[in-house]
Protein backbone atom coordinates (compact mmCIF):
# COMPACT_ATOMS: atom_id res chain seq x y z
CA UNK A 1 0.00 0.00 0.00
CA UNK A 2 0.86 3.60 -0.52
CA UNK A 3 1.29 6.10 1.70
CA UNK A 4 0.28 9.76 0.31
CA UNK A 5 1.81 13.20 2.64
CA UNK A 6 -0.09 15.77 1.97
CA UNK A 7 1.50 19.28 1.68
CA UNK A 8 -2.02 21.30 1.04
CA UNK A 9 -2.32 20.89 -2.44
CA UNK A 10 -6.26 20.83 -3.69
CA UNK A 11 -5.16 17.79 -5.91
CA UNK A 12 -3.94 15.83 -3.04
CA UNK A 13 -7.50 13.78 -3.05
CA UNK A 14 -7.56 13.37 -6.99
CA UNK A 15 -3.68 11.62 -6.17
CA UNK A 16 -5.17 9.48 -3.92
CA UNK A 17 -7.92 8.23 -6.79
CA UNK A 18 -5.85 7.60 -9.04
CA UNK A 19 -3.72 5.34 -7.27
CA UNK A 20 -6.97 3.37 -6.56
CA UNK A 21 -8.17 3.17 -9.70
CA UNK A 22 -4.53 1.40 -11.09
CA UNK A 23 -5.89 -1.70 -8.03
CA UNK A 24 -3.40 -0.15 -5.10
CA UNK A 25 -4.86 0.89 -1.91
CA UNK A 26 -3.74 4.00 -0.42
CA UNK A 27 -4.06 6.21 2.72
CA UNK A 28 -3.90 10.27 2.60
CA UNK A 29 -2.13 11.66 6.13
CA UNK A 30 -0.78 14.68 7.10
CA UNK A 31 2.72 15.75 5.80
CA UNK A 32 3.84 16.29 9.67
CA UNK A 33 2.98 12.86 10.74
CA UNK A 34 5.36 11.51 12.73
CA UNK A 35 7.77 9.04 11.85
CA UNK A 36 6.89 6.08 14.05
CA UNK A 37 3.51 6.52 12.61
CA UNK A 38 4.54 6.24 9.57
CA UNK A 39 7.04 3.27 10.22
CA UNK A 40 3.68 2.00 11.28
CA UNK A 41 2.10 2.41 8.56
CA UNK A 42 4.76 0.26 6.59
CA UNK A 43 4.28 1.95 2.91
CA UNK A 44 4.96 -0.18 -0.58
CA UNK A 45 5.64 3.57 -1.24
CA UNK A 46 5.22 6.94 -0.61
CA UNK A 47 3.89 10.04 -2.47
CA UNK A 48 4.53 13.51 -1.15
CA UNK A 49 1.96 16.05 -2.64
CA UNK A 50 1.59 19.09 -3.99
CA UNK A 51 1.56 22.33 -1.76
CA UNK A 52 0.69 25.99 -1.91
CA UNK A 53 4.32 26.99 0.20
CA UNK A 54 7.24 27.82 -0.85
CA UNK A 55 10.62 25.65 -0.15
CA UNK A 56 12.70 28.52 -0.14
CA UNK A 57 10.98 30.16 3.27
CA UNK A 58 12.69 28.00 5.87
CA UNK A 59 10.00 27.20 7.92
CA UNK A 60 7.85 25.74 5.08
CA UNK A 61 7.16 21.59 6.03
CA UNK A 62 9.95 19.05 4.69
CA UNK A 63 9.13 15.83 4.37
CA UNK A 64 9.70 13.77 7.47
CA UNK A 65 12.72 12.05 7.90
CA UNK A 66 11.49 8.55 8.19
CA UNK A 67 9.77 8.95 4.48
CA UNK A 68 13.58 9.16 3.58
CA UNK A 69 14.45 6.47 5.71
CA UNK A 70 12.17 3.58 4.53
CA UNK A 71 14.14 2.43 1.68
CA UNK A 72 11.00 2.17 -0.01
CA UNK A 73 10.38 4.77 -3.14
CA UNK A 74 9.26 7.64 -3.29
CA UNK A 75 7.72 10.24 -5.33
CA UNK A 76 7.55 13.89 -4.92
CA UNK A 77 4.88 15.82 -7.18
CA UNK A 78 5.20 20.00 -7.61
CA UNK A 79 6.05 20.92 -3.70
CA UNK A 80 6.52 17.62 -2.70
CA UNK A 81 9.53 17.56 -5.67
CA UNK A 82 11.07 20.59 -4.18
CA UNK A 83 10.85 19.64 -0.54
CA UNK A 84 12.30 16.32 -1.03
CA UNK A 85 15.39 18.00 -3.55
CA UNK A 86 15.79 20.71 -0.92
CA UNK A 87 16.68 17.84 2.13
CA UNK A 88 18.65 15.40 -0.14
CA UNK A 89 20.60 18.61 -1.07
CA UNK A 90 19.52 19.97 -3.85
CA UNK A 91 18.98 23.49 -4.89
CA UNK A 92 15.79 25.47 -5.35
CA UNK A 93 14.95 29.13 -6.10
CA UNK A 94 11.59 31.00 -6.51
CA UNK A 95 11.56 31.42 -10.45
CA UNK A 96 11.37 34.55 -12.23
CA UNK A 97 8.32 33.72 -13.79
CA UNK A 98 5.38 31.65 -12.67
CA UNK A 99 4.47 28.67 -14.79
CA UNK A 100 0.60 27.77 -14.98
CA UNK A 101 -1.06 25.58 -17.72
CA UNK A 102 0.10 22.88 -20.13
CA UNK A 103 3.78 22.89 -20.96
CA UNK A 104 5.23 20.12 -23.69
CA UNK A 105 8.06 17.77 -21.38
CA UNK A 106 11.21 16.40 -22.96
CA UNK A 107 12.48 13.17 -21.58
CA UNK A 108 15.70 12.87 -21.56
CA UNK A 109 17.44 9.24 -21.75
CA UNK A 110 16.09 6.35 -19.65
CA UNK A 111 14.01 6.35 -16.31
CA UNK A 112 12.36 3.16 -15.01
CA UNK A 113 9.74 6.41 -14.10
CA UNK A 114 9.10 7.63 -17.85
CA UNK A 115 10.39 4.76 -20.08
CA UNK A 116 8.22 3.98 -23.07
CA UNK A 117 5.82 7.31 -22.37
CA UNK A 118 4.93 9.12 -24.52
CA UNK A 119 2.07 11.63 -25.93
CA UNK A 120 4.41 12.49 -29.35
CA UNK A 121 8.23 11.23 -30.44
CA UNK A 122 10.05 14.61 -31.30
CA UNK A 123 12.20 15.69 -33.84
CA UNK A 124 16.01 13.47 -32.47
CA UNK A 125 13.45 10.12 -31.26
CA UNK A 126 13.35 11.97 -27.86
CA UNK A 127 9.70 11.46 -26.08
CA UNK A 128 7.10 14.05 -26.12
CA UNK A 129 4.47 14.63 -23.08
CA UNK A 130 1.64 17.26 -22.93
CA UNK A 131 1.50 17.79 -19.14
CA UNK A 132 -0.15 19.73 -16.93
CA UNK A 133 2.15 22.64 -14.52
CA UNK A 134 1.64 24.77 -11.95
CA UNK A 135 4.07 26.49 -9.25
CA UNK A 136 6.29 28.96 -8.85
CA UNK A 137 9.84 27.85 -7.37
CA UNK A 138 11.81 25.09 -9.09
CA UNK A 139 14.48 22.86 -8.91
CA UNK A 140 17.71 24.37 -9.83
CA UNK A 141 20.15 21.50 -9.33
CA UNK A 142 19.05 18.03 -8.52
CA UNK A 143 20.61 16.20 -5.29
CA UNK A 144 23.39 14.15 -5.33
CA UNK A 145 22.30 10.72 -7.05
CA UNK A 146 19.66 12.11 -8.77
CA UNK A 147 19.85 12.95 -12.55
CA UNK A 148 17.22 15.14 -14.68
CA UNK A 149 14.58 13.18 -16.45
CA UNK A 150 12.84 15.78 -18.37
CA UNK A 151 12.67 19.52 -19.01
CA UNK A 152 10.31 21.74 -20.34
CA UNK A 153 11.16 25.37 -21.87
CA UNK A 154 10.52 27.17 -18.59
CA UNK A 155 11.94 24.04 -16.10
CA UNK A 156 15.03 22.72 -17.13
CA UNK A 157 14.65 20.46 -14.29
CA UNK A 158 11.33 19.38 -15.00
CA UNK A 159 11.46 15.73 -13.69
CA UNK A 160 14.44 13.93 -11.55
CA UNK A 161 14.86 10.25 -10.73
CA UNK A 162 17.78 8.29 -9.15
CA UNK A 163 16.97 4.77 -10.45
CA UNK A 164 18.63 2.85 -7.87
CA UNK A 165 16.56 3.96 -4.81
CA UNK A 166 13.06 4.15 -7.12
CA UNK A 167 13.21 8.31 -6.52
CA UNK A 168 11.63 10.57 -7.98
CA UNK A 169 10.29 14.37 -8.75
CA UNK A 170 7.89 15.54 -10.68
CA UNK A 171 7.56 19.26 -11.32
CA UNK A 172 4.19 18.58 -13.11
CA UNK A 173 1.18 16.83 -12.05
CA UNK A 174 0.48 13.26 -13.11
CA UNK A 175 -2.40 13.45 -10.97
CA UNK A 176 -5.03 16.04 -13.25
CA UNK A 177 -6.59 14.60 -16.41
CA UNK A 178 -4.83 17.64 -18.51
CA UNK A 179 -1.79 15.33 -18.17
CA UNK A 180 -2.87 12.28 -20.63
CA UNK A 181 -0.32 9.82 -19.95
CA UNK A 182 -0.38 11.15 -15.82
CA UNK A 183 -2.79 7.80 -15.07
CA UNK A 184 0.27 5.45 -16.66
CA UNK A 185 3.07 6.91 -14.88
CA UNK A 186 1.56 7.23 -11.21
CA UNK A 187 0.58 3.26 -12.39
CA UNK A 188 4.29 3.04 -13.10
CA UNK A 189 4.99 4.24 -10.03
CA UNK A 190 3.03 2.14 -7.88
CA UNK A 191 2.76 -1.10 -9.50
CA UNK A 192 6.42 -1.09 -11.11
CA UNK A 193 8.55 0.70 -8.80
CA UNK A 194 6.98 0.15 -5.59
CA UNK A 195 6.03 -3.06 -6.91
CA UNK A 196 1.96 -2.95 -5.19
CA UNK A 197 -0.26 -5.80 -6.73
CA UNK A 198 -2.75 -4.44 -8.64
CA UNK A 199 -5.55 -6.51 -6.09
CA UNK A 200 -7.69 -3.29 -4.65
CA UNK A 201 -10.73 -4.37 -6.70
CA UNK A 202 -14.20 -4.40 -5.68
CA UNK A 203 -13.91 -8.35 -5.39
CA UNK A 204 -11.29 -7.89 -3.06
CA UNK A 205 -12.83 -4.99 -1.24
CA UNK A 206 -16.19 -6.57 -0.23
CA UNK A 207 -14.38 -9.69 0.38
CA UNK A 208 -11.82 -7.78 2.91
CA UNK A 209 -15.07 -5.63 4.37
CA UNK A 210 -17.16 -8.59 5.33
CA UNK A 211 -14.10 -11.00 7.01
CA UNK A 212 -13.35 -7.34 9.08
CA UNK A 213 -16.75 -6.65 9.74
CA UNK A 214 -17.87 -10.17 10.95
CA UNK A 215 -14.49 -10.49 13.29
CA UNK A 216 -15.43 -7.24 14.92
CA UNK A 217 -19.16 -7.28 15.05
CA UNK A 218 -19.62 -11.46 16.06
CA UNK A 219 -22.90 -12.03 17.22
CA UNK A 220 -24.28 -8.69 17.97
CA UNK A 221 -26.70 -6.40 16.35
CA UNK A 222 -26.01 -3.30 14.11
CA UNK A 223 -28.94 -0.46 13.15
CA UNK A 224 -28.65 1.41 10.07
CA UNK A 225 -30.59 4.60 8.89
CA UNK A 226 -31.41 3.99 5.37
CA UNK A 227 -31.70 6.71 3.38
CA UNK A 228 -32.44 6.11 -0.68
CA UNK A 229 -29.42 7.29 -1.10
CA UNK A 230 -26.02 5.92 -2.30
CA UNK A 231 -23.75 5.50 0.90
CA UNK A 232 -26.35 3.99 3.39
CA UNK A 233 -27.79 1.64 0.47
CA UNK A 234 -24.08 0.06 0.12
CA UNK A 235 -23.40 0.32 3.56
CA UNK A 236 -26.62 -1.42 4.29
CA UNK A 237 -25.99 -4.13 1.24
CA UNK A 238 -22.66 -4.36 2.51
CA UNK A 239 -23.46 -5.24 6.48
CA UNK A 240 -26.09 -7.13 5.12
CA UNK A 241 -23.75 -9.80 3.42
CA UNK A 242 -21.57 -10.14 6.18
CA UNK A 243 -23.91 -10.14 9.20
CA UNK A 244 -27.29 -11.06 7.82
CA UNK A 245 -30.21 -10.64 9.89
CA UNK A 246 -28.08 -9.01 12.73
CA UNK A 247 -29.05 -5.91 10.59
CA UNK A 248 -31.33 -3.62 11.26
CA UNK A 249 -32.10 -0.50 9.23
CA UNK A 250 -34.48 2.00 10.00
CA UNK A 251 -36.20 4.19 6.84
CA UNK A 252 -37.83 7.01 7.70
CA UNK A 253 -40.30 8.13 5.12
CA UNK A 254 -41.02 11.97 5.49
CA UNK A 255 -43.35 12.76 2.85
CA UNK A 256 -40.68 14.33 1.01
CA UNK A 257 -38.95 12.05 -1.18
CA UNK A 258 -39.35 12.08 -4.64
CA UNK A 259 -42.41 9.24 -6.28
CA UNK A 260 -41.93 5.83 -5.07
CA UNK A 261 -39.05 6.13 -3.69
CA UNK A 262 -39.79 4.56 -0.25
CA UNK A 263 -41.67 1.75 -2.29
CA UNK A 264 -38.05 1.48 -4.09
CA UNK A 265 -36.08 1.28 -1.14
CA UNK A 266 -38.14 -1.39 0.33
CA UNK A 267 -38.72 -3.60 -2.64
CA UNK A 268 -35.02 -3.54 -3.07
CA UNK A 269 -33.81 -4.56 0.29
CA UNK A 270 -36.49 -5.79 2.20
CA UNK A 271 -38.26 -8.11 -0.69
CA UNK A 272 -35.44 -8.82 -2.62
CA UNK A 273 -32.46 -8.87 -0.90
CA UNK A 274 -34.24 -9.89 2.51
CA UNK A 275 -32.40 -6.91 4.31
CA UNK A 276 -34.44 -6.33 7.87
CA UNK A 277 -35.81 -3.37 7.30
CA UNK A 278 -38.20 -1.06 9.69
CA UNK A 279 -40.12 1.19 7.38
CA UNK A 280 -41.58 4.33 9.55
CA UNK A 281 -44.53 6.12 7.87
CA UNK A 282 -43.90 9.64 9.22
CA UNK A 283 -45.38 11.89 6.55
CA UNK A 284 -47.86 13.01 9.41
CA UNK A 285 -45.43 14.08 11.90
CA UNK A 286 -43.34 16.22 9.47
CA UNK A 287 -46.43 17.90 7.45
CA UNK A 288 -47.01 18.89 11.18
CA UNK A 289 -43.96 20.29 12.33
CA UNK A 290 -43.28 21.87 9.20
CA UNK A 291 -46.61 23.34 8.92
CA UNK A 292 -46.93 27.60 8.24
CA UNK A 293 -43.08 27.67 8.60
CA UNK A 294 -41.74 29.77 5.35
CA UNK A 295 -38.06 29.68 6.58
CA UNK A 296 -35.37 27.96 4.56
CA UNK A 297 -33.13 27.32 7.57
CA UNK A 298 -35.61 27.00 9.64
CA UNK A 299 -37.32 24.36 7.52
CA UNK A 300 -34.13 22.54 7.58
CA UNK A 301 -33.71 22.33 11.05
CA UNK A 302 -36.92 20.89 12.00
CA UNK A 303 -36.51 18.28 9.46
CA UNK A 304 -33.03 17.25 10.35
CA UNK A 305 -34.51 17.27 14.26
CA UNK A 306 -37.76 15.22 13.71
CA UNK A 307 -35.53 12.51 11.69
CA UNK A 308 -32.93 12.37 14.51
CA UNK A 309 -36.16 12.23 16.99
CA UNK A 310 -38.20 9.28 14.68
CA UNK A 311 -34.82 7.25 14.26
CA UNK A 312 -33.98 7.33 17.63
CA UNK A 313 -37.71 6.14 18.80
CA UNK A 314 -37.50 3.42 16.79
CA UNK A 315 -33.95 2.54 17.63
CA UNK A 316 -34.61 2.48 20.96
CA UNK A 317 -37.14 0.02 20.48
CA UNK A 318 -34.62 -2.47 19.21
CA UNK A 319 -33.46 -5.13 21.47
CA UNK A 320 -30.19 -5.47 22.22
CA UNK A 321 -28.34 -3.13 19.47
CA UNK A 322 -24.20 -2.61 20.24
CA UNK A 323 -23.41 -0.86 17.09
CA UNK A 324 -24.45 2.17 15.07
CA UNK A 325 -23.63 1.42 10.94
CA UNK A 326 -23.50 4.85 9.01
CA UNK A 327 -22.68 5.78 5.55
CA UNK A 328 -19.47 7.72 6.40
CA UNK A 329 -17.25 7.77 3.16
CA UNK A 330 -13.54 8.60 2.42
CA UNK A 331 -14.03 12.45 1.54
CA UNK A 332 -16.16 12.76 4.42
CA UNK A 333 -13.01 11.60 6.78
CA UNK A 334 -10.65 13.35 4.68
CA UNK A 335 -12.94 16.81 4.35
CA UNK A 336 -13.50 17.26 8.31
CA UNK A 337 -10.20 16.32 9.23
CA UNK A 338 -8.33 18.98 7.23
CA UNK A 339 -4.47 18.56 6.03
CA UNK A 340 -3.47 20.80 9.43
CA UNK A 341 -5.49 18.60 11.58
CA UNK A 342 -3.57 15.16 11.01
CA UNK A 343 -5.52 13.57 8.46
CA UNK A 344 -6.60 9.67 9.30
CA UNK A 345 -8.51 8.73 12.41
CA UNK A 346 -9.02 11.57 14.95
CA UNK A 347 -11.76 13.24 13.10
CA UNK A 348 -15.52 11.62 13.73
CA UNK A 349 -17.26 13.94 11.88
CA UNK A 350 -21.07 13.00 11.07
CA UNK A 351 -22.49 14.26 8.26
CA UNK A 352 -25.48 16.51 8.86
CA UNK A 353 -28.32 14.93 7.21
CA UNK A 354 -27.34 11.55 8.31
CA UNK A 355 -27.29 13.03 12.00
CA UNK A 356 -28.10 10.57 14.47
CA UNK A 357 -25.38 11.93 17.15
CA UNK A 358 -28.62 12.43 19.31
CA UNK A 359 -29.40 8.63 19.95
CA UNK A 360 -30.27 8.43 23.24
CA UNK A 361 -27.52 8.39 25.93
CA UNK A 362 -27.87 5.14 27.33
CA UNK A 363 -27.82 3.22 24.18
CA UNK A 364 -24.07 4.20 24.08
CA UNK A 365 -23.54 2.72 20.51
CA UNK A 366 -20.35 1.94 18.57
CA UNK A 367 -19.77 3.35 15.49
CA UNK A 368 -19.92 1.11 12.44
CA UNK A 369 -18.69 2.91 9.23
CA UNK A 370 -17.26 0.12 6.52
CA UNK A 371 -17.07 2.88 3.82
CA UNK A 372 -14.76 4.91 5.63
CA UNK A 373 -11.85 4.26 3.27
CA UNK A 374 -13.80 4.75 0.08
CA UNK A 375 -14.18 7.37 -2.30
CA UNK A 376 -17.48 7.23 -4.07
CA UNK A 377 -16.50 5.97 -7.82
CA UNK A 378 -15.79 2.92 -5.10
CA UNK A 379 -18.81 3.04 -3.32
CA UNK A 380 -20.68 2.43 -6.55
CA UNK A 381 -18.15 -0.11 -7.52
CA UNK A 382 -18.26 -2.32 -4.49
CA UNK A 383 -22.22 -1.56 -4.44
CA UNK A 384 -22.51 -2.87 -8.12
CA UNK A 385 -20.31 -5.83 -6.73
CA UNK A 386 -22.92 -6.41 -4.25
CA UNK A 387 -26.04 -6.52 -6.58
CA UNK A 388 -27.61 -2.77 -6.50
CA UNK A 389 -29.38 -1.60 -9.33
CA UNK A 390 -27.41 0.41 -10.78
CA UNK A 391 -29.98 3.33 -11.13
CA UNK A 392 -29.94 3.66 -8.05
CA UNK A 393 -26.30 3.67 -7.52
CA UNK A 394 -25.55 6.42 -10.39
CA UNK A 395 -29.09 8.54 -9.16
CA UNK A 396 -28.42 12.08 -8.96
CA UNK A 397 -28.14 13.74 -5.61
CA UNK A 398 -30.65 14.29 -3.75
CA UNK A 399 -30.74 16.89 -0.35
CA UNK A 400 -31.31 15.40 3.20
CA UNK A 401 -34.54 17.82 3.72
CA UNK A 402 -35.43 16.42 0.17
CA UNK A 403 -38.71 18.17 -1.16
CA UNK A 404 -38.70 20.35 1.94
CA UNK A 405 -36.14 22.49 0.36
CA UNK A 406 -38.01 22.35 -3.32
CA UNK A 407 -41.45 23.35 -2.62
CA UNK A 408 -40.42 27.17 -1.97
CA UNK A 409 -41.99 28.58 1.14
CA UNK A 410 -44.64 26.68 3.19
CA UNK A 411 -44.67 22.68 2.99
CA UNK A 412 -48.18 21.63 1.89
CA UNK A 413 -49.16 17.88 1.07
CA UNK A 414 -50.75 19.04 -1.77
CA UNK A 415 -47.58 20.93 -2.98
CA UNK A 416 -45.45 17.98 -2.27
CA UNK A 417 -47.98 15.71 -4.81
CA UNK A 418 -47.65 17.66 -7.47
CA UNK A 419 -43.66 18.49 -7.40
CA UNK A 420 -43.30 14.70 -7.28
CA UNK A 421 -45.57 14.31 -10.17
CA UNK A 422 -43.90 17.07 -11.98
CA UNK A 423 -40.02 16.29 -10.80
CA UNK A 424 -40.96 12.27 -11.68
CA UNK A 425 -41.87 13.51 -15.70
CA UNK A 426 -38.71 15.32 -16.24
CA UNK A 427 -36.40 12.71 -14.65
CA UNK A 428 -38.27 10.29 -17.01
CA UNK A 429 -37.87 12.42 -19.99
CA UNK A 430 -34.50 12.87 -19.11
CA UNK A 431 -33.70 9.35 -19.74
CA UNK A 432 -35.54 8.99 -22.72
CA UNK A 433 -33.71 11.80 -24.35
CA UNK A 434 -30.01 10.47 -23.32
CA UNK A 435 -29.72 13.68 -20.64
CA UNK A 436 -29.84 11.83 -17.66
CA UNK A 437 -26.62 11.18 -17.86
CA UNK A 438 -25.37 14.43 -19.14
CA UNK A 439 -26.88 16.40 -16.87
CA UNK A 440 -25.10 16.01 -12.91
CA UNK A 441 -28.68 17.36 -11.48
CA UNK A 442 -31.79 18.05 -12.14
CA UNK A 443 -35.17 18.42 -10.81
CA UNK A 444 -38.67 20.48 -10.18
CA UNK A 445 -39.32 23.00 -7.90
CA UNK A 446 -42.64 23.63 -6.35
CA UNK A 447 -43.39 27.77 -6.70
CA UNK A 448 -46.13 28.67 -4.98
CA UNK A 449 -47.41 31.75 -6.86
CA UNK A 450 -49.95 31.39 -9.27
CA UNK A 451 -50.58 32.50 -12.59
CA UNK A 452 -53.30 32.92 -15.16
CA UNK A 453 -53.47 29.93 -17.80
CA UNK A 454 -55.87 29.29 -20.28
CA UNK A 455 -57.53 25.76 -21.27
CA UNK A 456 -60.03 25.28 -23.94
CA UNK A 457 -62.67 28.22 -22.90
CA UNK A 458 -61.87 28.16 -19.20
CA UNK A 459 -59.50 30.20 -17.70
CA UNK A 460 -56.91 28.83 -15.05
CA UNK A 461 -55.13 30.51 -11.94
CA UNK A 462 -53.03 28.42 -10.58
CA UNK A 463 -49.22 27.23 -9.75
CA UNK A 464 -45.52 26.94 -11.00
CA UNK A 465 -43.01 24.68 -11.66
CA UNK A 466 -39.86 25.54 -12.72
CA UNK A 467 -36.92 22.87 -14.43
CA UNK A 468 -33.59 22.92 -12.74
CA UNK A 469 -30.92 21.10 -15.05
CA UNK A 470 -26.79 21.43 -14.21
CA UNK A 471 -23.77 20.05 -15.16
CA UNK A 472 -20.62 20.23 -12.48
CA UNK A 473 -18.11 18.39 -11.27
CA UNK A 474 -17.90 19.63 -7.68
CA UNK A 475 -21.19 20.79 -7.43
CA UNK A 476 -19.39 24.23 -5.52
CA UNK A 477 -19.75 25.46 -8.92
CA UNK A 478 -22.54 24.78 -12.05
CA UNK A 479 -23.23 25.76 -14.93
CA UNK A 480 -27.10 25.83 -16.29
CA UNK A 481 -27.41 22.86 -18.83
CA UNK A 482 -28.44 23.80 -22.58
CA UNK A 483 -31.49 21.20 -22.86
CA UNK A 484 -33.20 21.26 -25.98
CA UNK A 485 -35.55 23.74 -26.47
CA UNK A 486 -37.80 20.59 -28.40
CA UNK A 487 -36.89 19.00 -24.98
CA UNK A 488 -37.87 21.98 -22.54
CA UNK A 489 -41.59 22.09 -24.48
CA UNK A 490 -42.46 18.34 -24.52
CA UNK A 491 -41.94 18.27 -21.29
CA UNK A 492 -43.42 21.32 -20.09
CA UNK A 493 -46.44 20.08 -22.16
CA UNK A 494 -46.68 16.40 -20.01
CA UNK A 495 -46.27 18.46 -16.76
CA UNK A 496 -49.19 20.91 -17.34
CA UNK A 497 -51.61 18.58 -18.96
CA UNK A 498 -51.10 15.70 -16.88
CA UNK A 499 -50.57 17.60 -13.41
CA UNK A 500 -54.44 19.31 -11.85
CA UNK A 501 -52.75 22.57 -10.49
CA UNK A 502 -50.04 23.45 -12.54
CA UNK A 503 -50.68 25.59 -15.20
CA UNK A 504 -47.06 26.98 -16.21
CA UNK A 505 -43.48 26.05 -16.17
CA UNK A 506 -40.30 27.86 -16.03
CA UNK A 507 -36.45 26.10 -16.81
CA UNK A 508 -34.03 28.13 -14.67
CA UNK A 509 -31.40 29.69 -16.36
CA UNK A 510 -29.38 30.85 -13.93
CA UNK A 511 -25.50 29.37 -13.13
CA UNK A 512 -23.88 29.11 -9.61
CA UNK A 513 -22.32 31.34 -8.66
CA UNK A 514 -24.28 33.41 -7.92
CA UNK A 515 -27.25 31.37 -7.60
CA UNK A 516 -27.05 28.32 -5.71
CA UNK A 517 -28.34 24.75 -7.41
CA UNK A 518 -31.13 24.33 -5.12
CA UNK A 519 -33.43 27.29 -4.67
CA UNK A 520 -33.77 27.24 -1.26
P1 LIG B 1 -26.52 24.29 -3.35
O1 LIG B 1 -28.00 24.49 -3.40
O2 LIG B 1 -25.90 24.81 -2.10
O3 LIG B 1 -26.32 22.73 -3.34
O4 LIG B 1 -25.84 24.80 -4.59
C1 LIG B 1 -25.11 22.04 -3.56
C2 LIG B 1 -25.40 20.55 -3.45
O5 LIG B 1 -25.78 20.24 -2.09
C3 LIG B 1 -27.09 19.71 -2.05
N1 LIG B 1 -27.78 20.27 -0.88
C4 LIG B 1 -28.01 19.62 0.27
N2 LIG B 1 -27.73 18.34 0.63
N3 LIG B 1 -28.72 18.74 2.73
C5 LIG B 1 -28.11 17.92 1.86
O6 LIG B 1 -27.89 16.76 2.18
C6 LIG B 1 -29.03 20.02 2.46
O7 LIG B 1 -29.59 20.74 3.27
C7 LIG B 1 -28.64 20.47 1.15
N4 LIG B 1 -28.78 21.67 0.51
C8 LIG B 1 -28.23 21.51 -0.72
C9 LIG B 1 -27.74 20.11 -3.36
O8 LIG B 1 -28.78 19.21 -3.72
C10 LIG B 1 -26.57 20.09 -4.30
O9 LIG B 1 -26.30 18.77 -4.75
Amino acid sequence: RILILDFGSQYTQLIARRVRECGVYCEIRACDSADAAIREFAPSGVILSGGPESVTDTETPRAPAAVLELGAPVLGICYGMQAMAAQLGGRVEASAHKEFGYAQLRVHGHSRLLRQIEDHAGAEGEALLDVWMSHGDRVAEPPPGFRVIAATDAAPVAAIGDDDRGWYGLQFHPEVTHTPQGGRILERFVRDICGCPGDWTPGNIVEDSVARLRERIGERRVVLGLSGGVDSAVTAALLHRAIGDQLTCVFVDNGLLRLGEGEQVMATFARHMGVHVLYVDAEARFLEALAGVEDPEEKRRIIGNLFVEIFDEEAAKLEGVTFLAQGTIYPDVVESAGSAGGVGGKAHVIKSHHNVGGLPEQMKLELVEPLRELFKDEVRRVGLELGLPADMLYRHPFPGPGLGVRILGEVRKAYADRLRRADAIFIEELHAAGWYERTSQAFAVFLPVRSVGVTGDGRRYEHVIALRAVETVDFMTARWAELPYSFLDHVSRRIINEIDGISRVVYDISGKPPATIEWE
